[in-house]
Protein backbone atom coordinates (compact mmCIF):
# COMPACT_ATOMS: atom_id res chain seq x y z
CA UNK A 1 0.00 0.00 0.00
CA UNK A 2 1.45 3.91 -0.99
CA UNK A 3 1.36 6.00 2.45
CA UNK A 4 2.26 9.83 2.14
CA UNK A 5 3.33 10.85 5.40
CA UNK A 6 2.77 14.41 6.16
CA UNK A 7 4.87 16.71 8.71
CA UNK A 8 7.22 13.74 8.79
CA UNK A 9 10.23 14.88 11.06
CA UNK A 10 13.22 12.77 10.99
CA UNK A 11 11.96 10.93 14.09
CA UNK A 12 8.45 10.01 12.16
CA UNK A 13 11.36 8.78 9.87
CA UNK A 14 13.08 6.64 12.06
CA UNK A 15 9.71 4.64 13.75
CA UNK A 16 8.10 4.26 11.02
CA UNK A 17 10.78 2.98 9.24
CA UNK A 18 11.72 0.37 11.24
CA UNK A 19 8.09 -0.76 12.05
CA UNK A 20 8.00 -0.97 8.35
CA UNK A 21 10.72 -3.27 7.69
CA UNK A 22 9.57 -5.44 10.38
CA UNK A 23 6.68 -6.84 8.76
CA UNK A 24 6.40 -9.45 6.05
CA UNK A 25 5.30 -6.93 3.50
CA UNK A 26 6.19 -3.43 3.91
CA UNK A 27 4.42 -0.32 2.62
CA UNK A 28 5.83 1.74 0.67
CA UNK A 29 5.85 4.78 2.64
CA UNK A 30 7.23 8.53 1.09
CA UNK A 31 7.81 11.10 3.71
CA UNK A 32 7.09 14.49 3.30
CA UNK A 33 8.68 17.64 6.05
CA UNK A 34 4.92 19.78 4.73
CA UNK A 35 1.75 20.50 6.71
CA UNK A 36 -1.32 18.94 5.01
CA UNK A 37 -3.48 21.89 4.04
CA UNK A 38 -5.49 23.26 0.92
CA UNK A 39 -2.21 24.31 -0.26
CA UNK A 40 -0.17 20.86 -0.04
CA UNK A 41 -2.91 18.74 -0.32
CA UNK A 42 -1.80 17.76 -3.73
CA UNK A 43 1.00 16.26 -3.38
CA UNK A 44 -1.30 12.97 -1.94
CA UNK A 45 -2.18 12.75 -5.12
CA UNK A 46 -1.54 8.64 -6.26
CA UNK A 47 -1.76 8.08 -2.57
CA UNK A 48 -4.34 5.76 -1.44
CA UNK A 49 -3.40 6.45 2.02
CA UNK A 50 -2.31 9.03 4.15
CA UNK A 51 -0.86 9.69 7.55
CA UNK A 52 -0.87 13.22 9.53
CA UNK A 53 -0.58 14.70 12.60
CA UNK A 54 -1.89 16.83 15.47
CA UNK A 55 -1.61 20.09 13.41
CA UNK A 56 -2.11 18.81 9.79
CA UNK A 57 -5.47 20.85 8.69
CA UNK A 58 -8.47 18.22 7.43
CA UNK A 59 -11.24 20.56 7.09
CA UNK A 60 -13.92 19.62 4.36
CA UNK A 61 -12.11 21.40 1.65
CA UNK A 62 -8.80 19.45 2.37
CA UNK A 63 -10.56 16.07 2.62
CA UNK A 64 -12.37 17.02 -0.73
CA UNK A 65 -8.57 17.50 -2.39
CA UNK A 66 -7.22 14.19 -1.16
CA UNK A 67 -10.61 12.15 -2.18
CA UNK A 68 -9.50 13.86 -5.62
CA UNK A 69 -6.37 12.77 -5.58
CA UNK A 70 -7.62 9.11 -4.88
CA UNK A 71 -6.66 8.74 -1.16
CA UNK A 72 -9.34 6.40 0.71
CA UNK A 73 -8.18 6.44 4.26
CA UNK A 74 -6.53 8.79 6.95
CA UNK A 75 -4.16 7.74 9.50
CA UNK A 76 -3.92 10.21 12.53
CA UNK A 77 -0.58 8.69 13.96
CA UNK A 78 -2.05 10.72 17.08
CA UNK A 79 -5.27 10.55 20.05
CA UNK A 80 -7.17 13.52 19.65
CA UNK A 81 -8.97 14.09 16.07
CA UNK A 82 -9.96 17.45 16.91
CA UNK A 83 -8.23 19.01 14.06
CA UNK A 84 -10.05 16.42 11.72
CA UNK A 85 -13.61 17.02 10.29
CA UNK A 86 -15.29 13.71 10.80
CA UNK A 87 -18.83 14.11 9.12
CA UNK A 88 -17.11 15.76 6.33
CA UNK A 89 -14.07 12.58 5.74
CA UNK A 90 -17.29 10.42 6.21
CA UNK A 91 -19.35 12.05 3.41
CA UNK A 92 -16.14 12.16 1.27
CA UNK A 93 -16.20 8.26 1.68
CA UNK A 94 -13.07 8.10 3.85
CA UNK A 95 -11.84 5.79 5.83
CA UNK A 96 -9.88 7.12 9.20
CA UNK A 97 -7.77 5.36 12.15
CA UNK A 98 -5.87 6.80 14.78
CA UNK A 99 -3.87 5.80 17.69
CA UNK A 100 -5.96 5.91 20.57
CA UNK A 101 -3.43 4.89 23.58
CA UNK A 102 -0.16 4.59 22.70
CA UNK A 103 1.80 5.74 25.70
CA UNK A 104 -0.67 7.80 28.80
CA UNK A 105 1.97 7.67 30.43
CA UNK A 106 4.40 9.61 28.82
CA UNK A 107 1.59 12.46 28.42
CA UNK A 108 0.56 12.28 32.28
CA UNK A 109 4.71 12.39 33.21
CA UNK A 110 5.17 15.51 31.37
CA UNK A 111 2.39 17.30 32.94
CA UNK A 112 4.13 15.72 36.57
CA UNK A 113 7.33 17.39 35.18
CA UNK A 114 5.89 20.95 34.23
CA UNK A 115 4.13 20.89 37.95
CA UNK A 116 7.38 19.78 39.67
CA UNK A 117 9.79 22.42 37.56
CA UNK A 118 7.02 25.80 37.74
CA UNK A 119 6.64 24.43 41.57
CA UNK A 120 10.36 24.43 42.30
CA UNK A 121 11.39 26.86 39.53
CA UNK A 122 13.96 24.56 38.20
CA UNK A 123 13.61 26.58 35.02
CA UNK A 124 14.96 29.68 36.61
CA UNK A 125 17.28 27.79 38.73
CA UNK A 126 18.75 26.31 35.56
CA UNK A 127 19.57 29.67 34.18
CA UNK A 128 21.05 30.87 37.69
CA UNK A 129 23.67 27.59 38.52
CA UNK A 130 24.73 28.54 34.89
CA UNK A 131 25.68 31.99 35.49
CA UNK A 132 27.23 30.69 38.82
CA UNK A 133 24.26 32.25 41.05
CA UNK A 134 23.91 30.13 43.81
CA UNK A 135 20.99 32.15 45.65
CA UNK A 136 17.47 31.02 46.49
CA UNK A 137 15.63 34.03 46.90
CA UNK A 138 12.41 33.70 44.82
CA UNK A 139 12.74 29.65 44.44
CA UNK A 140 10.44 29.11 46.79
CA UNK A 141 7.97 26.38 46.47
CA UNK A 142 5.35 23.98 48.04
CA UNK A 143 5.39 20.40 49.40
CA UNK A 144 3.02 18.88 47.07
CA UNK A 145 2.30 16.02 49.56
CA UNK A 146 -1.39 16.92 51.10
CA UNK A 147 -2.06 19.35 48.53
CA UNK A 148 -5.44 19.21 46.47
CA UNK A 149 -4.87 18.47 43.08
CA UNK A 150 -8.08 18.82 40.60
CA UNK A 151 -8.14 16.34 37.43
CA UNK A 152 -10.79 17.46 34.78
CA UNK A 153 -10.84 14.19 32.61
CA UNK A 154 -9.79 10.81 33.80
CA UNK A 155 -9.23 8.47 31.03
CA UNK A 156 -6.26 7.09 29.87
CA UNK A 157 -3.96 10.21 30.59
CA UNK A 158 -5.87 11.42 33.47
CA UNK A 159 -5.69 8.56 35.47
CA UNK A 160 -2.51 8.11 35.14
CA UNK A 161 -1.85 11.47 36.27
CA UNK A 162 -4.42 10.93 38.85
CA UNK A 163 -2.56 7.53 40.04
CA UNK A 164 1.15 10.04 39.89
CA UNK A 165 -0.62 12.38 42.41
CA UNK A 166 -2.11 9.75 44.18
CA UNK A 167 1.70 8.26 44.95
CA UNK A 168 2.26 11.99 46.18
CA UNK A 169 0.17 11.91 48.94
CA UNK A 170 -1.91 14.37 46.80
CA UNK A 171 -6.02 14.67 47.81
CA UNK A 172 -7.34 14.25 44.26
CA UNK A 173 -10.68 15.01 42.91
CA UNK A 174 -11.87 14.40 39.40
CA UNK A 175 -14.14 15.88 36.92
CA UNK A 176 -15.33 13.53 34.62
CA UNK A 177 -19.12 12.68 32.94
CA UNK A 178 -18.19 8.83 32.78
CA UNK A 179 -17.69 7.13 36.06
CA UNK A 180 -14.34 7.23 37.49
CA UNK A 181 -11.91 4.33 37.36
CA UNK A 182 -12.58 1.71 40.39
CA UNK A 183 -8.74 1.55 41.27
CA UNK A 184 -8.38 5.37 41.88
CA UNK A 185 -11.23 5.17 43.37
CA UNK A 186 -10.00 2.55 45.68
CA UNK A 187 -7.08 4.83 46.32
CA UNK A 188 -8.95 7.50 47.88
CA UNK A 189 -9.52 9.99 44.52
CA UNK A 190 -12.93 11.60 44.58
CA UNK A 191 -15.41 12.59 41.98
CA UNK A 192 -16.32 16.20 41.69
CA UNK A 193 -18.75 18.76 40.19
CA UNK A 194 -16.31 21.34 37.66
CA UNK A 195 -17.24 24.17 39.81
CA UNK A 196 -16.70 21.82 43.46
CA UNK A 197 -13.06 20.87 41.58
CA UNK A 198 -12.16 24.59 40.62
CA UNK A 199 -12.80 25.91 43.67
CA UNK A 200 -10.93 23.11 46.22
CA UNK A 201 -7.98 22.68 44.00
CA UNK A 202 -3.98 23.91 44.34
CA UNK A 203 -3.52 22.40 41.36
CA UNK A 204 -5.75 21.75 38.76
CA UNK A 205 -4.46 19.47 35.21
CA UNK A 206 -6.70 19.11 31.91
CA UNK A 207 -6.63 15.85 30.28
CA UNK A 208 -10.25 16.59 28.37
CA UNK A 209 -10.48 15.61 24.43
CA UNK A 210 -11.15 19.57 22.93
CA UNK A 211 -15.19 19.52 21.79
CA UNK A 212 -17.56 21.89 21.12
CA UNK A 213 -18.53 21.40 25.00
CA UNK A 214 -15.29 21.88 26.22
CA UNK A 215 -13.34 24.20 24.10
CA UNK A 216 -12.64 27.46 26.53
CA UNK A 217 -13.78 25.33 29.60
CA UNK A 218 -11.35 27.25 31.39
CA UNK A 219 -12.60 30.92 31.06
CA UNK A 220 -12.24 33.98 32.71
CA UNK A 221 -15.67 32.63 34.77
CA UNK A 222 -13.90 29.56 35.55
CA UNK A 223 -10.87 31.18 36.35
CA UNK A 224 -12.62 33.77 38.94
CA UNK A 225 -13.83 30.09 40.43
CA UNK A 226 -10.05 29.11 41.24
CA UNK A 227 -7.80 29.27 44.96
CA UNK A 228 -5.75 32.48 44.32
CA UNK A 229 -2.28 31.05 43.49
CA UNK A 230 -3.90 27.84 41.55
CA UNK A 231 -0.93 26.23 39.68
CA UNK A 232 -2.46 25.52 36.33
CA UNK A 233 -1.47 22.64 33.80
CA UNK A 234 -2.61 21.66 30.43
CA UNK A 235 -1.39 18.54 28.09
CA UNK A 236 -4.77 18.21 26.74
CA UNK A 237 -5.29 20.83 23.67
CA UNK A 238 -4.69 24.62 23.52
CA UNK A 239 -8.19 25.27 22.70
CA UNK A 240 -9.26 24.02 26.45
CA UNK A 241 -7.96 27.67 27.73
CA UNK A 242 -9.39 30.88 26.61
CA UNK A 243 -5.57 32.26 26.85
CA UNK A 244 -6.46 35.72 26.36
CA UNK A 245 -8.23 35.56 29.80
CA UNK A 246 -5.58 32.98 31.67
CA UNK A 247 -3.42 36.29 30.86
CA UNK A 248 -5.35 38.68 32.77
CA UNK A 249 -5.69 35.95 35.60
CA UNK A 250 -1.57 35.90 35.32
CA UNK A 251 -1.16 39.57 35.48
CA UNK A 252 -3.73 40.05 38.06
CA UNK A 253 -1.55 37.34 40.47
CA UNK A 254 -4.80 34.63 40.73
CA UNK A 255 -2.44 31.94 38.68
CA UNK A 256 0.50 30.82 41.04
CA UNK A 257 1.79 29.14 38.05
CA UNK A 258 0.99 28.08 34.28
CA UNK A 259 2.13 24.87 32.53
CA UNK A 260 1.34 24.54 29.13
CA UNK A 261 2.12 21.47 26.24
CA UNK A 262 -0.57 22.74 24.59
CA UNK A 263 -1.75 26.44 22.67
CA UNK A 264 -4.83 27.64 21.01
CA UNK A 265 -3.08 28.75 17.56
CA UNK A 266 -0.01 26.16 18.27
CA UNK A 267 -0.21 24.88 14.18
CA UNK A 268 1.40 28.14 12.85
CA UNK A 269 4.23 27.64 15.37
CA UNK A 270 5.07 24.20 17.21
CA UNK A 271 7.05 21.80 15.73
CA UNK A 272 9.24 24.42 13.88
CA UNK A 273 12.52 26.04 14.38
CA UNK A 274 11.17 30.36 14.58
CA UNK A 275 14.32 30.99 16.84
CA UNK A 276 15.61 33.28 13.38
CA UNK A 277 12.25 34.76 12.75
CA UNK A 278 9.66 37.48 14.32
CA UNK A 279 6.85 35.55 15.85
CA UNK A 280 3.90 37.98 15.20
CA UNK A 281 1.59 36.03 17.59
CA UNK A 282 1.92 38.65 20.87
CA UNK A 283 -0.92 36.56 23.04
CA UNK A 284 2.08 33.64 22.88
CA UNK A 285 4.76 35.67 23.35
CA UNK A 286 3.27 37.65 26.27
CA UNK A 287 2.84 34.50 27.84
CA UNK A 288 6.23 34.02 27.70
CA UNK A 289 7.43 36.83 29.48
CA UNK A 290 6.30 35.12 33.06
CA UNK A 291 8.85 34.05 35.09
CA UNK A 292 5.95 31.57 36.21
CA UNK A 293 5.12 30.07 33.26
CA UNK A 294 6.61 27.12 31.44
CA UNK A 295 5.65 26.42 28.08
CA UNK A 296 6.70 23.56 26.15
CA UNK A 297 6.09 22.51 21.88
CA UNK A 298 3.50 19.58 22.52
CA UNK A 299 6.12 17.32 23.57
CA UNK A 300 3.92 15.29 25.90
CA UNK A 301 4.20 12.29 23.86
CA UNK A 302 7.96 12.18 22.86
CA UNK A 303 9.16 9.60 24.54
CA UNK A 304 10.44 6.06 23.12
CA UNK A 305 7.93 4.14 24.18
CA UNK A 306 5.14 6.23 22.67
CA UNK A 307 6.89 6.91 19.42
CA UNK A 308 7.85 3.39 19.06
CA UNK A 309 3.67 2.35 19.33
CA UNK A 310 2.51 5.46 17.78
CA UNK A 311 4.54 3.47 14.40
CA UNK A 312 3.50 0.02 15.31
CA UNK A 313 0.01 0.74 15.88
CA UNK A 314 -0.19 3.56 12.42
CA UNK A 315 1.05 0.60 10.73
CA UNK A 316 -0.95 -1.75 12.16
CA UNK A 317 -4.12 0.28 10.80
CA UNK A 318 -3.00 -0.12 7.46
CA UNK A 319 -2.50 -3.61 7.54
CA UNK A 320 -5.85 -3.66 8.73
CA UNK A 321 -7.08 -1.34 5.82
CA UNK A 322 -4.95 -3.40 3.35
CA UNK A 323 -6.85 -6.75 4.40
CA UNK A 324 -10.35 -5.08 5.09
CA UNK A 325 -10.14 -4.94 9.01
CA UNK A 326 -10.21 -1.89 9.76
CA UNK A 327 -13.82 -1.30 10.47
CA UNK A 328 -13.72 -4.12 13.23
CA UNK A 329 -10.51 -2.26 14.78
CA UNK A 330 -11.22 -0.34 18.05
CA UNK A 331 -9.13 2.39 16.80
CA UNK A 332 -11.48 3.31 13.67
CA UNK A 333 -13.23 6.63 13.79
CA UNK A 334 -15.97 7.77 13.91
CA UNK A 335 -16.15 6.63 17.67
CA UNK A 336 -19.56 4.11 18.30
P1 LIG B 1 -9.51 9.47 26.75
O1 LIG B 1 -10.53 9.48 25.68
O2 LIG B 1 -8.98 8.20 27.27
O3 LIG B 1 -10.04 10.32 28.01
C1 LIG B 1 -10.70 11.55 27.91
C2 LIG B 1 -11.58 11.67 29.14
O4 LIG B 1 -12.12 13.00 29.16
C3 LIG B 1 -12.75 10.69 29.14
O5 LIG B 1 -12.79 9.98 30.38
C4 LIG B 1 -13.95 11.60 28.97
O6 LIG B 1 -15.13 11.09 29.61
C5 LIG B 1 -13.46 12.87 29.62
N1 LIG B 1 -14.24 14.04 29.27
C6 LIG B 1 -14.93 14.29 28.12
N2 LIG B 1 -15.57 15.46 28.23
C7 LIG B 1 -15.28 15.96 29.45
C8 LIG B 1 -15.66 17.15 30.14
N3 LIG B 1 -16.48 18.06 29.59
N4 LIG B 1 -15.18 17.33 31.39
C9 LIG B 1 -14.37 16.42 31.96
N5 LIG B 1 -13.99 15.28 31.36
C10 LIG B 1 -14.44 15.07 30.12
O7 LIG B 1 -8.31 10.39 26.19
P2 LIG B 1 -6.77 10.38 26.63
O8 LIG B 1 -6.02 9.36 25.87
O9 LIG B 1 -6.70 10.36 28.12
O10 LIG B 1 -6.30 11.80 26.07
C11 LIG B 1 -6.83 13.00 26.58
C12 LIG B 1 -6.39 14.15 25.71
O11 LIG B 1 -4.98 14.34 25.83
C13 LIG B 1 -6.59 13.94 24.19
O12 LIG B 1 -7.91 14.28 23.80
C14 LIG B 1 -5.59 14.89 23.61
O13 LIG B 1 -6.22 16.14 23.43
C15 LIG B 1 -4.52 15.02 24.71
N6 LIG B 1 -3.23 14.47 24.30
C16 LIG B 1 -2.11 15.27 24.37
C17 LIG B 1 -0.87 14.80 24.01
C18 LIG B 1 0.37 15.62 24.11
O14 LIG B 1 1.41 15.25 23.54
N7 LIG B 1 0.38 16.73 24.83
C19 LIG B 1 -0.73 13.44 23.48
C20 LIG B 1 -1.94 12.65 23.52
C21 LIG B 1 -3.15 13.18 23.88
Amino acid sequence: MRLLVFSARDYDRRYLDLANHARSQPHAIDYTDAHLSADTAALAAGYEAVCVFVNDRLDADVLARLHRGGTRLLLLRCAGFNQLDVPAAIAQGLQIARVPAYSPHAVAEHAVALLLSLNRHLHRAFNRTRENDFRLDGLEGFDLYGKTVGVIGAGRIGAAFAGIMLGFGCRVCIHDPLPLPADLLARGATATTLPDLLAASDVISLHCPLTPATHHVIDRRALSQMRAGVTLINTSRGGLLDTRAVIAALKAGRIGALGLDVYEQEEQLFFDDHSSSVVTDDVLQRLLTFPNVVVTGHQGFFTREALATIAETTLRNLDDYASGQLALSPNRLPLN
